[in-house]
């Protein structure tokens, strides 16, 4: 399991240094989350943030789209350095259009599902995808408790991933820690996303290793 610390938890007033410190702590992806405060009621930065922090560290930049109009700003967080940018099957653009759009310019592409979304929604595109991330929050804050009733749907994705023998990671976000990580990883969780329970932790570096061996 990788895990993807959310710097939606991290002091913005050092964004920078604080992306270094989760590459020395052993962070596998960066997770960035973006909201503009109309898909979600709250509001993070956008692409030219991104695009300053982005010479902080080589490791993979996970770009969480919580914004109504993805396909709009797709340039935008590709140029800025994304390595994989999701966004929300839900959001008002045109999951095909936004995907191909997405994979012109040689990025990793994922749709993310909220609550109350089904597992099958996505299955017409995980042809097309390099991932899905199930959110296991409501989107739109950190700090929530873990839906525990979500992990039935990743089971779900994963057995439809493997039958059809794609490869396609499947992602979780929202409430993840050393409580829960255990289930997520037995449900086929292959990236796990964590803002509270690393930036909270005394030791970011152990707090990701824990999780790293709890699975
Ligand atoms: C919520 C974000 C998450 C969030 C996770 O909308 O997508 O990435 O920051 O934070 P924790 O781990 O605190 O739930
Ligand atoms: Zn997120």
């Amino acid at each position: 399991m990788l895990i993807a610390p959310s710097l939606l938890s991290c002091d913005f007033s050092k964004f920078g240094d604080e992306i270094k410190r989760m590459d020395l702590a052993g962070a596998d992806y960066m997770h960035l989350d973006v909201m503009d405060g109309h898909f979600v009621p709250n509001i993070t930065f956008g692409a030219p943030v991104l695009k300053y922090v982005r010479k902080f560290t080589d490791k993979v930049f996970d770009v969480h789209l919580m914004i109504s109009e993805p396909l709009k700003y797709i340039d935008d967080f590709c140029d800025a350095g994304a390595d994989i940018i999701t966004f929300h099957i839900e959001s008002d653009s045109d999951p095909d259009e936004t995907i191909k759009k997405i994979k012109s310019r040689g990025v990793k592409a994922g749709l993310v599902i909220k609550p109350n979304t089904p597992a099958q929604s996505v299955f017409p595109y995980l042809e097309k995808v390099d991932m899905i991330l199930v959110m296991t929050v409501e989107p739109g804050f950190g700090g929530q408790s873990f839906m525990a009733d979500m992990l039935p749907k990743v089971v779900k994705l994963k057995e439809e991933i493997t039958k059809r023998g794609l490869d396609v990671l499947i992602e979780a976000d929202g409430g993840i820690g050393a409580g829960n990580i255990a289930d997520c990883a037995k449900a086929g969780v292959d990236v796990a996303v964590a803002g509270t329970a690393v930036f909270k932790a005394e030791d970011p570096a152990k707090a990701i290793a824990q999780l790293k061996i709890n699975n």
